[in-house]
Protein backbone atom coordinates (compact mmCIF):
# COMPACT_ATOMS: atom_id res chain seq x y z
CA UNK A 1 0.00 0.00 0.00
CA UNK A 2 2.76 2.55 0.90
CA UNK A 3 4.84 1.74 -2.19
CA UNK A 4 1.77 2.14 -4.05
CA UNK A 5 0.82 5.60 -2.83
CA UNK A 6 4.43 6.76 -3.67
CA UNK A 7 4.20 5.40 -7.09
CA UNK A 8 1.01 7.43 -7.40
CA UNK A 9 2.68 10.92 -5.94
CA UNK A 10 5.33 10.38 -8.58
CA UNK A 11 3.37 9.54 -11.44
CA UNK A 12 0.95 12.92 -10.14
CA UNK A 13 4.33 14.73 -10.41
CA UNK A 14 5.23 13.55 -13.86
CA UNK A 15 2.07 14.49 -14.77
CA UNK A 16 1.59 18.30 -13.49
CA UNK A 17 5.38 19.25 -14.76
CA UNK A 18 4.66 17.53 -18.51
CA UNK A 19 5.06 20.77 -20.79
CA UNK A 20 1.80 20.77 -23.67
CA UNK A 21 3.94 19.76 -26.66
CA UNK A 22 2.34 18.58 -29.62
CA UNK A 23 -0.04 16.22 -31.03
CA UNK A 24 2.47 13.29 -30.60
CA UNK A 25 3.44 13.62 -27.68
CA UNK A 26 -0.05 14.14 -26.59
CA UNK A 27 -0.76 11.05 -28.08
CA UNK A 28 2.07 9.30 -26.34
CA UNK A 29 0.75 10.42 -23.20
CA UNK A 30 -2.58 8.94 -23.66
CA UNK A 31 -1.19 6.17 -24.65
CA UNK A 32 1.04 5.66 -21.46
CA UNK A 33 -1.71 7.05 -18.81
CA UNK A 34 -4.63 6.15 -20.51
CA UNK A 35 -4.41 3.76 -22.77
CA UNK A 36 -6.00 -0.23 -22.31
CA UNK A 37 -2.32 -1.27 -20.85
CA UNK A 38 -1.54 2.36 -19.16
CA UNK A 39 -0.82 3.10 -15.80
CA UNK A 40 -4.45 4.22 -14.64
CA UNK A 41 -5.63 0.93 -15.77
CA UNK A 42 -2.63 -1.69 -13.94
CA UNK A 43 -2.76 0.61 -10.65
CA UNK A 44 -6.88 -0.15 -10.85
CA UNK A 45 -5.61 -3.88 -11.19
CA UNK A 46 -3.13 -3.53 -8.33
CA UNK A 47 -6.78 -3.21 -6.22
CA UNK A 48 -6.90 -6.89 -5.57
CA UNK A 49 -3.95 -6.82 -3.82
CA UNK A 50 -4.54 -4.02 -1.52
CA UNK A 51 -5.64 -5.51 2.20
CA UNK A 52 -9.39 -5.11 2.68
CA UNK A 53 -9.37 -2.60 5.40
CA UNK A 54 -7.41 -0.06 3.40
CA UNK A 55 -9.38 -0.71 -0.13
CA UNK A 56 -11.55 2.29 0.50
CA UNK A 57 -9.03 4.74 0.79
CA UNK A 58 -6.67 3.11 -1.64
CA UNK A 59 -9.82 3.88 -4.09
CA UNK A 60 -10.57 7.49 -3.33
CA UNK A 61 -6.52 7.95 -3.87
CA UNK A 62 -7.24 6.40 -7.40
CA UNK A 63 -10.27 8.06 -8.11
CA UNK A 64 -8.64 11.39 -8.24
CA UNK A 65 -5.42 10.37 -10.12
CA UNK A 66 -7.49 9.10 -12.71
CA UNK A 67 -9.33 12.34 -12.95
CA UNK A 68 -6.30 14.48 -12.94
CA UNK A 69 -4.86 12.59 -15.86
CA UNK A 70 -8.20 12.86 -17.46
CA UNK A 71 -8.39 16.52 -17.19
CA UNK A 72 -4.71 17.01 -17.97
CA UNK A 73 -5.37 15.13 -21.36
CA UNK A 74 -8.64 17.10 -22.01
CA UNK A 75 -6.89 20.83 -21.35
CA UNK A 76 -3.64 19.81 -23.63
CA UNK A 77 -6.09 18.59 -25.80
CA UNK A 78 -7.64 21.83 -26.15
CA UNK A 79 -4.83 24.14 -25.88
CA UNK A 80 -3.59 22.26 -29.07
CA UNK A 81 -6.65 22.48 -31.12
CA UNK A 82 -6.61 26.33 -30.26
CA UNK A 83 -3.40 27.29 -31.03
CA UNK A 84 -4.03 25.27 -34.68
CA UNK A 85 -7.29 27.34 -35.15
CA UNK A 86 -5.27 30.81 -34.59
CA UNK A 87 -1.98 29.20 -36.75
CA UNK A 88 -3.98 28.74 -39.64
CA UNK A 89 -5.32 32.56 -39.41
CA UNK A 90 -1.72 33.62 -38.85
CA UNK A 91 0.04 31.90 -41.35
CA UNK A 92 -2.62 31.87 -44.13
CA UNK A 93 -2.15 35.86 -45.86
CA UNK A 94 -3.42 34.96 -48.88
CA UNK A 95 -6.97 33.70 -47.62
CA UNK A 96 -9.59 36.55 -49.18
CA UNK A 97 -10.52 38.65 -46.63
CA UNK A 98 -14.46 38.94 -45.21
CA UNK A 99 -16.30 40.68 -48.25
CA UNK A 100 -18.28 44.01 -46.95
CA UNK A 101 -21.70 43.96 -48.80
CA UNK A 102 -22.69 47.07 -49.54
CA UNK A 103 -26.34 47.36 -49.76
CA UNK A 104 -28.22 49.81 -52.26
CA UNK A 105 -30.27 52.76 -51.69
CA UNK A 106 -33.73 52.47 -51.98
CA UNK A 107 -35.09 53.72 -54.99
CA UNK A 108 -37.57 56.25 -53.31
CA UNK A 109 -34.61 57.74 -51.80
CA UNK A 110 -32.83 58.27 -54.62
CA UNK A 111 -35.56 60.15 -56.03
CA UNK A 112 -36.18 61.72 -52.70
CA UNK A 113 -32.65 62.72 -52.44
CA UNK A 114 -32.39 64.38 -55.94
CA UNK A 115 -35.12 66.58 -55.21
CA UNK A 116 -33.80 67.44 -52.11
CA UNK A 117 -30.49 68.38 -53.66
CA UNK A 118 -32.23 70.42 -56.24
CA UNK A 119 -33.78 72.35 -53.50
CA UNK A 120 -30.56 72.63 -51.21
CA UNK A 121 -29.01 74.62 -54.02
CA UNK A 122 -31.93 77.36 -53.94
CA UNK A 123 -31.64 77.41 -50.30
CA UNK A 124 -34.38 75.22 -48.91
CA UNK A 125 -33.32 73.06 -46.08
CA UNK A 126 -34.92 69.95 -44.74
CA UNK A 127 -37.54 69.77 -42.20
CA UNK A 128 -39.63 66.54 -40.91
CA UNK A 129 -42.63 66.09 -39.10
CA UNK A 130 -44.61 62.92 -36.94
CA UNK A 131 -46.32 60.51 -39.16
CA UNK A 132 -48.82 60.12 -36.19
CA UNK A 133 -50.21 63.80 -36.23
CA UNK A 134 -53.26 65.28 -34.52
CA UNK A 135 -55.92 66.87 -36.04
CA UNK A 136 -54.89 70.54 -35.38
CA UNK A 137 -51.59 70.08 -37.58
CA UNK A 138 -53.16 67.49 -40.16
CA UNK A 139 -56.41 69.61 -40.49
CA UNK A 140 -57.42 72.68 -38.87
CA UNK A 141 -54.37 74.92 -39.04
CA UNK A 142 -54.77 74.22 -42.93
CA UNK A 143 -57.98 75.56 -43.07
CA UNK A 144 -59.77 72.28 -43.08
CA UNK A 145 -62.37 72.85 -40.46
CA UNK A 146 -64.11 69.63 -39.39
CA UNK A 147 -66.67 68.90 -41.36
CA UNK A 148 -65.61 70.52 -44.53
CA UNK A 149 -65.90 68.50 -47.54
CA UNK A 150 -62.11 69.04 -48.00
CA UNK A 151 -61.36 66.05 -45.19
CA UNK A 152 -63.44 63.98 -48.02
CA UNK A 153 -60.35 64.60 -50.52
CA UNK A 154 -58.36 62.40 -48.40
CA UNK A 155 -59.50 58.85 -46.74
CA UNK A 156 -58.00 59.35 -43.37
CA UNK A 157 -56.66 56.79 -40.82
CA UNK A 158 -57.56 57.46 -37.52
CA UNK A 159 -56.08 56.12 -34.51
CA UNK A 160 -58.48 54.06 -32.00
CA UNK A 161 -56.74 54.82 -28.68
CA UNK A 162 -57.22 59.03 -29.59
CA UNK A 163 -60.01 60.38 -31.94
CA UNK A 164 -57.91 63.54 -32.02
CA UNK A 165 -54.47 61.05 -33.81
CA UNK A 166 -54.46 60.55 -37.75
CA UNK A 167 -52.03 58.77 -39.45
CA UNK A 168 -50.97 61.93 -41.41
CA UNK A 169 -52.66 62.15 -44.87
CA UNK A 170 -49.94 65.02 -46.16
CA UNK A 171 -46.56 66.51 -45.54
CA UNK A 172 -48.26 70.09 -45.29
CA UNK A 173 -48.61 69.30 -41.15
CA UNK A 174 -44.81 69.45 -41.23
CA UNK A 175 -45.33 73.38 -42.63
CA UNK A 176 -47.66 74.30 -39.69
CA UNK A 177 -45.00 72.34 -37.44
CA UNK A 178 -42.35 74.68 -38.84
CA UNK A 179 -44.39 77.72 -38.98
CA UNK A 180 -45.14 77.73 -35.54
CA UNK A 181 -41.26 76.78 -34.62
CA UNK A 182 -39.73 78.45 -37.04
CA UNK A 183 -38.29 81.94 -37.04
CA UNK A 184 -38.80 83.83 -40.60
CA UNK A 185 -38.09 83.49 -43.14
CA UNK A 186 -38.70 80.19 -43.68
CA UNK A 187 -37.57 78.21 -46.56
CA UNK A 188 -37.80 74.37 -46.13
CA UNK A 189 -38.89 70.99 -47.86
CA UNK A 190 -40.56 68.31 -45.66
CA UNK A 191 -40.07 64.79 -47.29
CA UNK A 192 -41.88 61.89 -45.53
CA UNK A 193 -44.35 58.53 -45.86
CA UNK A 194 -47.86 59.36 -45.80
CA UNK A 195 -51.14 57.92 -45.32
CA UNK A 196 -54.48 57.26 -47.01
CA UNK A 197 -57.16 54.63 -47.03
CA UNK A 198 -57.29 53.53 -50.49
CA UNK A 199 -57.41 50.39 -52.19
CA UNK A 200 -54.24 48.77 -52.69
CA UNK A 201 -53.48 48.61 -56.59
CA UNK A 202 -50.60 48.55 -59.02
CA UNK A 203 -51.29 51.71 -59.08
CA UNK A 204 -52.18 53.37 -55.40
CA UNK A 205 -51.51 52.13 -51.92
CA UNK A 206 -52.74 53.25 -48.65
CA UNK A 207 -48.93 54.37 -47.64
CA UNK A 208 -46.65 56.87 -50.24
CA UNK A 209 -44.88 59.46 -50.05
CA UNK A 210 -44.59 62.88 -50.33
CA UNK A 211 -42.24 65.86 -50.73
CA UNK A 212 -43.72 69.39 -49.50
CA UNK A 213 -42.11 72.83 -50.16
CA UNK A 214 -42.74 76.22 -48.28
CA UNK A 215 -40.95 79.62 -48.41
CA UNK A 216 -42.77 82.18 -45.84
CA UNK A 217 -41.06 85.89 -46.31
CA UNK A 218 -41.67 89.35 -46.79
CA UNK A 219 -42.80 89.98 -50.84
CA UNK A 220 -42.97 86.47 -51.88
CA UNK A 221 -44.92 86.29 -54.94
CA UNK A 222 -46.55 83.34 -57.54
CA UNK A 223 -44.17 84.52 -59.94
CA UNK A 224 -41.62 83.54 -57.52
CA UNK A 225 -43.62 80.07 -57.07
CA UNK A 226 -43.16 79.49 -60.84
CA UNK A 227 -39.77 80.37 -61.38
CA UNK A 228 -39.17 78.14 -58.02
CA UNK A 229 -40.57 75.35 -59.63
CA UNK A 230 -39.45 76.19 -62.96
CA UNK A 231 -36.18 75.44 -61.98
CA UNK A 232 -36.73 72.29 -60.17
CA UNK A 233 -38.49 70.59 -63.29
CA UNK A 234 -35.61 72.10 -65.44
CA UNK A 235 -32.58 70.36 -63.62
CA UNK A 236 -35.09 67.05 -62.94
CA UNK A 237 -36.07 66.69 -66.40
CA UNK A 238 -33.81 68.44 -68.62
CA UNK A 239 -33.85 72.25 -69.84
CA UNK A 240 -36.63 71.41 -72.56
CA UNK A 241 -39.41 70.74 -70.49
CA UNK A 242 -42.32 72.10 -71.09
CA UNK A 243 -44.60 73.05 -67.88
CA UNK A 244 -48.39 74.11 -67.39
CA UNK A 245 -50.17 75.81 -64.74
CA UNK A 246 -53.93 74.99 -63.89
CA UNK A 247 -55.71 76.76 -61.38
CA UNK A 248 -57.23 74.50 -58.36
CA UNK A 249 -58.47 74.17 -55.08
CA UNK A 250 -56.70 73.34 -51.63
CA UNK A 251 -57.99 74.83 -48.62
CA UNK A 252 -54.83 75.82 -47.09
CA UNK A 253 -53.54 77.74 -50.31
CA UNK A 254 -55.38 80.76 -52.34
CA UNK A 255 -54.68 81.09 -55.54
CA UNK A 256 -54.30 77.68 -55.73
CA UNK A 257 -52.52 75.73 -59.24
CA UNK A 258 -51.63 72.36 -60.28
CA UNK A 259 -48.64 72.06 -61.57
CA UNK A 260 -48.39 69.37 -65.11
CA UNK A 261 -45.35 68.10 -67.25
CA UNK A 262 -44.98 67.63 -70.71
CA UNK A 263 -45.43 63.48 -70.96
CA UNK A 264 -42.07 62.28 -70.47
CA UNK A 265 -43.18 58.89 -72.43
CA UNK A 266 -44.91 60.80 -75.49
CA UNK A 267 -43.90 64.06 -75.57
CA UNK A 268 -46.81 65.29 -75.63
CA UNK A 269 -47.89 63.21 -78.46
CA UNK A 270 -50.98 61.37 -76.31
CA UNK A 271 -50.05 58.10 -74.68
CA UNK A 272 -51.64 55.81 -72.26
CA UNK A 273 -48.90 56.98 -69.30
CA UNK A 274 -50.90 60.37 -69.93
CA UNK A 275 -54.13 58.77 -70.82
CA UNK A 276 -53.77 60.69 -73.86
CA UNK A 277 -53.97 64.30 -72.79
CA UNK A 278 -50.12 64.66 -73.31
CA UNK A 279 -49.43 66.22 -70.14
CA UNK A 280 -48.21 64.31 -66.51
CA UNK A 281 -49.84 66.14 -63.15
CA UNK A 282 -47.07 66.12 -60.71
CA UNK A 283 -47.68 68.83 -58.19
CA UNK A 284 -49.86 70.54 -56.35
CA UNK A 285 -49.44 74.50 -55.11
CA UNK A 286 -50.38 77.52 -54.44
CA UNK A 287 -50.12 81.03 -52.03
CA UNK A 288 -50.18 80.34 -48.30
CA UNK A 289 -53.83 81.25 -47.34
CA UNK A 290 -53.72 84.34 -45.02
CA UNK A 291 -55.73 81.82 -42.71
CA UNK A 292 -53.41 79.53 -42.47
CA UNK A 293 -50.45 82.08 -41.62
CA UNK A 294 -52.88 83.56 -38.87
CA UNK A 295 -53.50 80.21 -37.60
CA UNK A 296 -49.59 79.96 -37.29
CA UNK A 297 -49.58 83.54 -35.53
CA UNK A 298 -47.92 84.99 -38.24
CA UNK A 299 -48.73 88.06 -39.81
CA UNK A 300 -50.46 88.28 -43.20
CA UNK A 301 -50.17 91.55 -43.68
CA UNK A 302 -46.43 91.38 -43.66
CA UNK A 303 -45.78 88.20 -44.49
CA UNK A 304 -46.76 85.91 -47.78
CA UNK A 305 -45.51 82.34 -48.88
CA UNK A 306 -45.68 79.51 -51.09
CA UNK A 307 -46.17 75.99 -50.75
CA UNK A 308 -46.14 73.09 -52.97
CA UNK A 309 -46.69 69.50 -52.83
CA UNK A 310 -45.75 66.55 -54.85
CA UNK A 311 -45.97 62.56 -54.67
CA UNK A 312 -42.54 60.83 -55.17
CA UNK A 313 -44.11 57.11 -56.23
CA UNK A 314 -45.42 58.05 -59.39
CA UNK A 315 -42.33 60.01 -60.77
CA UNK A 316 -39.84 57.69 -59.62
CA UNK A 317 -42.01 55.14 -61.06
CA UNK A 318 -41.80 56.64 -64.48
CA UNK A 319 -37.80 57.26 -64.13
CA UNK A 320 -36.95 53.89 -63.22
CA UNK A 321 -39.74 52.14 -65.17
CA UNK A 322 -41.51 50.57 -62.79
CA UNK A 323 -44.68 49.09 -63.28
CA UNK A 324 -46.01 48.03 -60.14
CA UNK A 325 -45.98 51.04 -56.73
CA UNK A 326 -46.49 47.41 -54.69
CA UNK A 327 -42.77 46.94 -55.26
CA UNK A 328 -41.43 49.90 -53.37
CA UNK A 329 -42.71 48.27 -49.94
CA UNK A 330 -42.20 44.21 -50.44
CA UNK A 331 -38.63 44.22 -49.61
CA UNK A 332 -37.34 42.01 -52.13
CA UNK A 333 -33.90 42.17 -52.47
CA UNK A 334 -33.60 40.81 -56.63
CA UNK A 335 -35.53 44.62 -57.03
CA UNK A 336 -34.06 46.95 -54.68
CA UNK A 337 -30.79 45.42 -55.68
CA UNK A 338 -30.84 46.86 -59.40
CA UNK A 339 -31.21 51.24 -58.35
CA UNK A 340 -27.42 52.46 -57.44
CA UNK A 341 -26.97 56.33 -57.18
CA UNK A 342 -25.68 56.48 -60.27
CA UNK A 343 -29.09 55.99 -61.98
N1 LIG B 1 -51.09 68.72 -49.40
C1 LIG B 1 -51.50 68.60 -50.77
C2 LIG B 1 -51.82 67.14 -51.09
O1 LIG B 1 -51.48 66.30 -50.33
C3 LIG B 1 -50.46 69.09 -51.73
C4 LIG B 1 -50.18 70.55 -51.59
C5 LIG B 1 -49.20 71.00 -50.75
C6 LIG B 1 -50.90 71.50 -52.30
C7 LIG B 1 -48.91 72.34 -50.62
C8 LIG B 1 -50.65 72.83 -52.21
C9 LIG B 1 -49.65 73.27 -51.36
O2 LIG B 1 -52.40 66.83 -52.10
Amino acid sequence: MEQLLQQIAAYKQEIESLANNGADSLEAYRIKFLGTKGIVKNLFTEMKNVPADQKKEFGQVLNEFKQLAERKYESWKERLESTADRQTTAIDLSLPGDPLTLGTRHPINLFLNQVISIFNRLGFSVAEGPEIEDDWHNFTALNIAENHPARDMQDTFYIQQNPDWVLRTHTSNTQIRAMERSQLPIRIVCPGRVYRNEAISARSHCFFHQIEGLYIDENVSFADLKQTLYFFVQEMYGKDIKIRFRPSYFPFTEPSAEMDIQCLICHGEGCAVCKRTGWLEILGCGMVHPKVLDNCKIDPNKYTGFAFGMGIERPAMLKYGINDIRLFSENDVRFLRQFTSAT
